[in-house]
């Protein structure tokens, strides 16, 4: 999709750029101004039915795709409160299911705090900040049973690197 959007982005500002370049070519030669502007008006009409109508299409076709919108219409989901501490994170339950949709509540009792979560190989899945006061939500549904770890993303003082947790993915 993002491919799809470079694309389109690029193609039409090559059109806007094509028409800066015919309008100043144009605008040197001794042309009757009257019909380079009844030219330049027609082509606007064009430009302007493209832009909206790429807009309409683009909007219909992704907006029903968004997370929020997604986590929306599966109720299955499993709720996990994770909260941060200096230094380590309680997680009100660390056995998920697999292609489920998990909802992560996080937040923190003391300073802020970077709720990441890792596979097995420890590359990153998804994160968000913990933040004292605040509940930050997180979707993912886990693709791949294992061993993943929580870790800390946010440098929180002297054992930093020591905020580790673990979390269950189940068949
Ligand atoms: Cu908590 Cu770094």
């Amino acid at each position: 999709m993002q491919n799809v959007a470079w694309v389109t982005s690029v193609a039409l500002m090559a059109g806007v750029a094509g028409v800066f370049v015919m309008v100043a070519i144009s605008a040197r030669s001794t042309a009757d101004y009257k019909i380079v502007v009844e030219k330049g008006y027609r082509l606007r009409k064009i430009v302007f039915g493209v832009l909206v109508t790429t807009g309409v299409v683009a909007c219909a076709g992704t907006l029903g795709r968004l997370p929020y919108a997604q986590a929306a219409q599966e109720d299955t989901h499993q709720i996990v409160n994770a909260l941060g501490y200096q230094w380590y994170w309680e997680l009100s339950q660390e056995t998920v299911k697999r292609g489920q949709p998990v909802e992560f509540r996080v937040t923190a009792t003391d300073v802020t705090h970077g709720f990441a979560i890792y596979d097995a190989d420890l590359n990153l899945v998804t994160q968000t900040q913990a933040m004292p006061g605040y509940i930050n939500t997180l979707h993912h549904t886990f693709d791949r049973p294992g061993t993943y770890k929580v870790l800390c993303l946010e440098y929180c003082g002297l054992s930093h690197h020591g905020m580790i947790a673990e979390l269950t993915v189940s068949d």
